[in-house]
This record gives C-alpha cells, sequence and structure tokens, in this order.
C-alpha cells in the first residue's frame, strides 16, 4: 500500500437536492475527492429548461459549491425541440430521460423512450447528451434494466450520432451490451455502491434501506462483470457516484426512498474497493479521464492524494447516513 497522487474526480452524476440536504450533498462533493459534477436535474420542481439549470447552478454556487459544475435538464413528455435548442445555447450539456415511475421523482417520466424522438433528434443536432435511467416501467425489477436495452438499441440506430449515457448500470447484460456496440457515441457510468453491493446486501437476513437504491444491486455475477469490465480499462465505462441523499425517515420507511448517499466518501471508497481487487493503477483513468473525454472536456488540474489509512465511515453526514456508515475503508484523502 502506498500513496497515489491523482488528478481530483469527475462525478458525472450526481444528485446536490434542492432543499435542507443540499448543504450536505455540496460539502460532501470536495470531501470526496470530484472538483467537477454533473447535476441531476430530478429536483422538485424539476430541471426542465436552460433557464432553469441556470437558476439552480447559481443557487448550489451561492450555497456554497465551489467546483465545477455541469448542468443537465430533465426531459418530460412536454420537452420540445426548442427548449433543447435553449438549453444547449445556456450550457446544459445533458438531457436526462426517467421511465415513469421507476426511481425518486420519476411521476412525470415517459412510459416509451420513442416517444421523444424529435427531442433526440434536436440533441443530436446540437450535441447534447442522453442520460438515461435505463429501466422499463413495470417490469420485474431485477430485469428491467436488461428489458430497456432493446429500446436503447433503437435509440443508437435511430440516432447514430447522439452522445448516449447509460447511467448507473447494475448487470452483466448492460456491461455486455455497451461492450459490444458498435457505437463510439455510447458509454455507461458506474456507481460506487454498485461495485460494492448485491442484493444479499440490500435485502438479505435483514433489510438494509440505506443499500436500496434503484437500479437495485443485482447479481453476484452482475458484480463481478461491473468489477471486471473496470479493470479492463474500457474508457466506455467511467464514474458517476449517483449519490442521491435521502432523509433518515425517508429511508427508514414503510415506503423508503430509492438513493444512496455516496459522495462525502466517494474516492475514499472506490480507493479501498480498487485497492482490494487489485486494481488500484485503473482509479485515475475511471474518476478522472474517461468521462471527461466522453464529454468534451479538459482533464482536472487539480490533484488528489491518497493515503493508505485504516478508518471508520461515521454513522451519519450532514444527518444523513452515507454508503458504507459503519465500515473500514482503507484509504484517506488529502486535496493538493
Ligand atoms: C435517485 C434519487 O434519489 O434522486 N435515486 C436512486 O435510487 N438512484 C434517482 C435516480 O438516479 O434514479
Ligand atoms: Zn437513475
Ligand atoms: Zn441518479
Amino acid at each position: 500500500m502506498r500513496d497515489w497522487v491523482m488528478r481530483a474526480a469527475d462525478d458525472l452524476h450526481v444528485h446536490l437536492r434542492d432543499d435542507v440536504r443540499s448543504s450536505a450533498a455540496i460539502q460532501a462533493i470536495r470531501l470526496g475527492g470530484s472538483s467537477r459534477v454533473l447535476a441531476m436535474p430530478n429536483t422538485q420542481p424539476a430541471i426542465l429548461s436552460g433557464a432553469d439549470a441556470v437558476k439552480y447552478r447559481d443557487w448550489l454556487h451561492r450555497q456554497g459549491l465551489d467546483v465545477e459544475l455541469l448542468m443537465t435538464i430533465k426531459l418530460t413528455a412536454d420537452t420540445t425541440p426548442e427548449i433543447i435548442i435553449e438549453a444547449a445555447r445556456l450550457g446544459a450539456v445533458a438531457g436526462k430521460l426517467y421511465p415513469l415511475g421507476v426511481t425518486t421523482n420519476s411521476e412525470d417520466g415517459l412510459q416509451d423512450p420513442m416517444f421523444l424522438a424529435p427531442v433526440f433528434e434536436a440533441m443530436q443536432q446540437v450535441d447534447m447528451v442522453l442520460s438515461l435511467h435505463g429501466e422499463v416501467p413495470g417490469v420485474f425489477v431485477m430485469d428491467a434494466e436488461s428489458a430497456f436495452l432493446p429500446h436503447l438499441d433503437e435509440i443508437n440506430s435511430c440516432f447514430p450520432n447522439l452522445r448516449v449515457v447509460l447511467e448507473h448500470i447494475t448487470t452483466k447484460d448492460a456491461v455486455d451490451f455497451v461492450k459490444k456496440s458498435a457505437s463510439s457515441c455510447l458509454a455507461a457510468t458506474i456507481t460506487d455502491h454498485h461495485l460494492e453491493i448485491t442484493l444479499s446486501d440490500v435485502v438479505g437476513s435483514r433489510i438494509r434501506p440505506h443499500h436500496f437504491c434503484m437500479p437495485v444491486a443485482k447479481r453476484p455475477d452482475d458484480l463481478k462483470a461491473l468489477i471486471e469490465v473496470v479493470r479492463s480499462g474500457d474508457p466506455r465505462f467511467f464514474s458517476g457516484s449517483d449519490s442521491a441523499p435521502h432523509l433518515i425517515h425517508d429511508k427508514q420507511s414503510d415506503c423508503g426512498c430509492a438513493g444512496i448517499f455516496s459522495s462525502p466518501y466517494h474516492m475514499q471508497v472506490l480507493a479501498s474497493i480498487f485497492s482490494r481487487c487489485d486494481m488500484m493503477p485503473r482509479l485515475e483513468a475511471f474518476t478522472s479521464q474517461h468521462g471527461a473525454n466522453f464529454y468534451g472536456l479538459d482533464v482536472n488540474s487539480q490533484q488528489i492524494c491518497l493515503k493508505p489509512k485504516s478508518w471508520k465511515v461515521p454513522d451519519r453526514f450532514g444527518g444523513i447516513v452515507p454508503f458504507m456508515a459503519g465500515k473500514m475503508l482503507d484509504y484517506e484523502l488529502e486535496w493538493l
């Protein structure tokens, strides 16, 4: 075990919220080693236009967010090509599609993604990234991601120059789909938690609400496929924590919310996982190069140092239960 100096991370999928959770979500970003984030638009009310995104970005910076913020808008049945063109003009880099009802704040999601074909056409024209929560509404939860892949295939073939990110993938099927795709416009994000837990850690001998997220963690073979594709160094797979804070009473409830709060110790957790899997040399490209390249951004110039040290993740961060609470990690983080 040695020190690892690397570029600060791009967290290309994070939920910063617009309420009492924002303060913890914002503070967590630097602690977890990120110097640029892509903020998801499923706030309430949602970020639906370029103007909303600019307002949200300015609000987050006023709340103390001191990293570069990449903006997204939420795609709904009311999104038009004009909204896309204006959002791109105002700097939004991605439009996020949520299938109807599959996750937190997706009640305005779509049953059939191709309903948005004219919107995809406009996104292709202005080179805005399509960010997909890839699950099919109503399909058995363990199969919902795999069932989405034919829809993704259709989107890729109808819009060959549309850059698409399949977010927070959880299955070997999704890994294989992206690996086998001939498209240079397709990539996938992988979360911290999906490199660590399976369904047994959510509903094994006990219910662990703080391990519950969508798409839900799957089987050991799926976990293995995710680890192995990261180990392979394939540039189409990059880090997006999907850090998604919820208040404790919203998690520990008879109808608990989906989402895992991983950003406070994002790089410390990843370093511990990568080190245990003997793939530390892959970490920097996964968190700080592949995603930047896909989004067409310069790589971060700020650097962090991950230092070997055994320490215990606190039970709470800003009143919220962080991922790995009470567990031992093997690295701490310093900004250089
Ligand atoms: C996210 C949230 O809480 O906003 N939850 C989750 O389980 N991943 C929404 C999402 O990214 O699907
Ligand atoms: Zn999602
Ligand atoms: Zn998310």
